[in-house]
C-alpha cells in the first residue's frame, strides 16, 4: 500500500464518531457488502464474478474510500462497487435498512491484539445484532480471519449472541475450510502465498 495512507485509525477517537454516512442508494440485483474493505480489491473482484450485484465496501479509511469510489467510476454498467466511508462500530443501523442485504463479509478485520484495544474490534455482539436485521431471510454472513484467536473470538460471539437468529451452515461452532465463493481479499492472497491457515464461518438467518 502506499506511504500515502493511514494503517490504522482508532475508531473510538472523536473524528470518527462525528459525522453521519450516507447510506447506499440501492441499485443493483442484490447487494453486498464488505465490512472493512480497505482498497476494495475483494470489491472489484466480486462485482467482476457478480454482474449486476451492488457490492459495498464501507471503510473508515476516508483517502481509501475516495480511490475505490473513482475507480468504481471507470467499471462497466454491470460491474457496480461502491465505498462508504463510515465507522462499523456506529454507522450500521444508519447504513441499512433491515431485510435489504443480501450477504456481509467480514475478511481479515483488524486484530487490536492488546487487551485494552479489544474494545476497538469491529466484530461485537451489538454489531452481530445490527447485522441481523440488516440481512435478507436467505443472506449470507461471512467471517475470516488468519488470527486463531481473533477467529475463536468471532465463532464464540456468532455462536453465543446469534442464538434464535443466525445459524452456522456447517453446525454448531464449526470453521469452514475452503473459502465458499471463490474470490480472495487482498490479505487472503497474501496469507495463502505464505501458506498460512485461514479461519473462515458463514452463518445464514434462521427463519
Ligand atoms: C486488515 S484490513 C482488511 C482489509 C480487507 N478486508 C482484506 O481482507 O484484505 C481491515 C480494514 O478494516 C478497516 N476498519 C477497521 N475498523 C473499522 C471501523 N470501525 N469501521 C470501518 N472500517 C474499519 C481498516 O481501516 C482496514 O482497512
Amino acid at each position: 500500500m502506499s506511504r500515502r495512507f493511514r494503517h490504522h485509525v482508532n475508531p473510538l477517537s472523536e473524528q470518527y464518531l462525528a459525522f453521519t454516512p450516507n447510506p447506499p442508494t440501492i441499485v443493483g440485483t442484490a447487494l453486498e457488502v464488505e465490512l472493512g474493505c480497505a482498497e476494495g480489491e475483494f470489491l472489484f473482484r466480486r462485482a467482476m464474478q457478480k454482474p449486476g450485484h451492488q457490492v459495498v465496501g464501507v471503510e473508515i479509511r476516508r483517502d481509501l474510500v475516495a480511490r475505490i469510489n473513482s475507480m468504481a467510476g471507470d467499471l462497466p454498467p454491470d460491474q457496480i462497487v461502491q465505498g462508504i466511508f463510515a465507522n462499523l462500530n456506529i454507522h450500521v443501523p444508519v447504513l441499512f435498512a433491515r431485510e435489504t442485504v443480501d450477504r456481509f463479509f467480514i475478511n481479515f478485520p483488524d486484530p487490536w491484539f492488546k487487551k485494552q484495544h479489544h474494545k476497538r474490534r469491529v466484530l461485537t455482539p451489538e454489531l452481530l445484532g445490527q447485522l441481523c436485521d440488516a440481512l435478507k431471510p436467505d443472506g449470507e454472513l461471512f467471517f475470516q480471519s488468519d488470527i486463531f484467536d481473533l477467529a475463536l473470538d468471532a465463532l464464540a460471539v456468532f455462536e453465543e449472541f446469534g442464538t434464535g437468529r443466525i445459524r452456522n451452515v456447517l453446525g454448531p461452532w464449526s470453521f469452514m475450510g475452503e473459502n465458499p465463493y471463490g474470490v480472495p481479499t487482498r490479505r487472503e492472497l497474501h496469507v495463502t502465498e505464505k501458506g498460512g491457515p485461514i479461519w473462515r464461518m458463514l452463518y445464514t438467518p434462521l427463519s
